[in-house]
């Protein structure tokens, strides 16, 4: 099966709709809303990659996430606040595997917005849609074990820890371990009330 079979519209991503925020597909406009999140040290501390320095980095992660779209590998959305344009942050499914219908989940969210559940709402409508029109039963995440508003964020999810590699990136110099963690489809925890699982497509 390819989950892009599901998707309304194969060229884009759906548009995907929680209480406070919403994921659309990321445009040209949006690169500098990527600069700014991706150039936030604090966001980038336990990140794959060191805080951007310049917006020509963010245009490329533009091109490199429609690219990757295109190939089916990776669904990268940008995340808003309702009824706001401005992205405050990615939600993604990376390493999308048709064969076992798995992928791995990422997010990154401006500092300034922590600690107010956007994230929370923003994975819980995308576990919805790989669990629910694209088919997938099996979500994983690699996380420093030391990012542990991450970790939280997912556990309150109901994803397992399910291993631990030792020195498995090395980012600016620094050498990390990474947590693996797993949520299968059939053990999700029942969507909670006052948040919508149906994913919304806008034109
Ligand atoms: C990890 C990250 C996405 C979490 O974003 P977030 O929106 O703060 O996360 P949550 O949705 O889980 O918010 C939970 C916090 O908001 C609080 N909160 C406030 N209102 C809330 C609400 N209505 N619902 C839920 N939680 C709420 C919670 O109590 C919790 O606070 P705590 O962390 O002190 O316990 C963010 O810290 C980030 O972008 N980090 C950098 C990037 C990164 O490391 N990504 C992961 C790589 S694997």
């Amino acid at each position: 099966m390819d989950p892009r079979d599901e998707a309304p519209d194969r060229d884009r991503l759906p548009t995907l709709l929680g209480e406070r925020v919403a994921l659309r597909w990321l445009e040209a406009r949006d690169v500098d809303g990527l600069f700014t999140l991706f150039g936030d040290p604090k966001v980038t501390e336990y990140w794959s990659w060191p805080a951007y320095t310049a917006r020509d980095q963010a245009a490329r992660l533009l091109e490199s996430i429609h690219a990757h779209f295109r190939e089916g590998s990776l669904y990268q959305w940008g995340v808003v606040l309702r009824g706001e344009d401005r992205v405050i942050g990615t939600c993604t499914l990376a390493s999308i595997d048709r064969t076992h219908l798995r992928a791995e989940v990422g997010f990154a969210l401006a500092s300034a917005r922590w600690g107010r559940g956007l994230m929370g709402e923003a994975l819980a409508v995308l576990i919805d849609h790989a669990f629910g029109p694209l088919g997938l039963r099996r979500l994983e995440a690699d996380v420093d074990p030391r990012n542990h508003r991450s970790l939280a964020l997912l556990e309150r999810h109901g994803f397992r820890r399910e291993g631990y590699l030792r020195e498995r990136w090395r980012v600016g110099g620094e050498v990390q371990d990474s947590a693996l963690l797993g949520l299968l489809a059939r053990e999700r925890p029942r969507p909670s009330d006052g948040r919508r699982t149906t994913p919304t497509s806008t034109p």
